[in-house]
């Protein structure tokens, strides 16, 4: 049994992120921007790799309030060569990354015959997502960090969603959650622990953007969560905050899925 001194704290400093470097690779909108918001409301230093050349007028917005503690690197996460030029850069600013989040993706919805090479070929954002942890976890090591990282998945890797045509993304997505888990396993003698997130239906530019062209999908966001609404990016953080934090620090190679309960129900609902 551990001694009481060696218990932490306070809640607060369990969840503190202060003094901690965290990539957040998508952090240019959407969810990934929320758990951007999240690790720099806990105190982290935060940096973006995103293939927007401008990001979400807010989050200059935050930058602008502190430029040292948020800092945005344009990348294409699927070109190896600006992967490898972008995390120099990264180090150039940076020496040490305590954790890295992935949550750069595309949506491809469609018929699985209507799948074209390059739609396949696109989903390969995980690819990047591949190296880019690759390159922080190297630098973890190198540093002796006991770091954190966090993948952000999709329910997708489970189950059917219903009203989606996702076999190309959900299956980029099972990518993801076996990577994890196996680096789970990889990482946890040099005490880097790596999880995931499996959002259910979040209304961001990429599902909105699918629903502008077939607006019935809205109703299937909407109704089919038992929790009876679409998910919002905030209600990712808290969950990212307890995987990316020393709140979870006997937690490795786990999933938490914050889908309104979809995981429990999915594939019953018709449109
Ligand atoms: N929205 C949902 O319902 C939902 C559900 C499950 C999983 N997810 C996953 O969550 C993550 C974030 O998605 P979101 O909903 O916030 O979508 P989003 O489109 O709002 O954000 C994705 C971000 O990734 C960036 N990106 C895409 N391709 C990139 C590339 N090649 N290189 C660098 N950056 C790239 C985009 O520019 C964008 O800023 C994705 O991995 C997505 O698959 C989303």
């Amino acid at each position: 049994m551990p001694d009481r001194e060696h218990l932490p704290s306070s809640l607060g400093n369990r969840l503190s992120l202060k003094g901690r470097v965290i990539l957040v690779t998508g952090g240019g909108r959407g969810i990934g921007m929320a758990l951007t918001k999240t690790c720099l409301d806990a105190g982290a230093t935060v940096l973006i790799t995103d293939v927007l050349p401008e990001p979400d007028p807010m989050l200059l917005q935050w930058k602008r309030t502190a430029p040292e503690k948020l800092l945005y690197f344009r990348c294409d996460l699927t070109k190896k060569t600006e992967v490898e030029n972008t995390f120099g850069k990264i180090l150039e600013k940076v020496h040490q990354i305590h954790g890295i989040v992935t949550a750069a993706g595309i949506c491809v919805d469609k018929p699985f015959l209507d799948h074209t090479w390059e739609d396949v070929q696109k989903l390969q954002a995980d690819t990047g997502t591949f190296f880019a942890v690759q390159h922080a976890v190297k630098n973890m090591k190198q540093h002796g960090i006991q770091g954190t990282v966090l993948m952000i998945c999709s329910q997708s890797w489970q189950h059917v969603c219903p009203g989606h045509q996702l076999t190309a993304y959900a299956g980029s997505k099972g990518f993801v959650f076996s990577l994890a888990r196996s680096l789970a396993h990889e990482l946890a003698s040099d005490g880097i622990r790596v999880n995931t997130i499996s959002p259910g239906y979040i209304a961001t530019d990429m599902n909105l953007s699918i629903a502008a062209n077939r607006p019935e999908l809205l109703k299937v966001f909407h109704e089919a969560p038992p929790l009876g609404r679409v998910g919002t990016p905030e209600d990712l953080q808290m969950a990212s905050l307890y995987l990316l934090s020393d709140a979870s620090a006997y937690v490795t190679g786990q999933d938490i899925a914050v889908d309104g309960g979809m995981q429990v129900s999915s594939g019953n609902y018709k449109l």
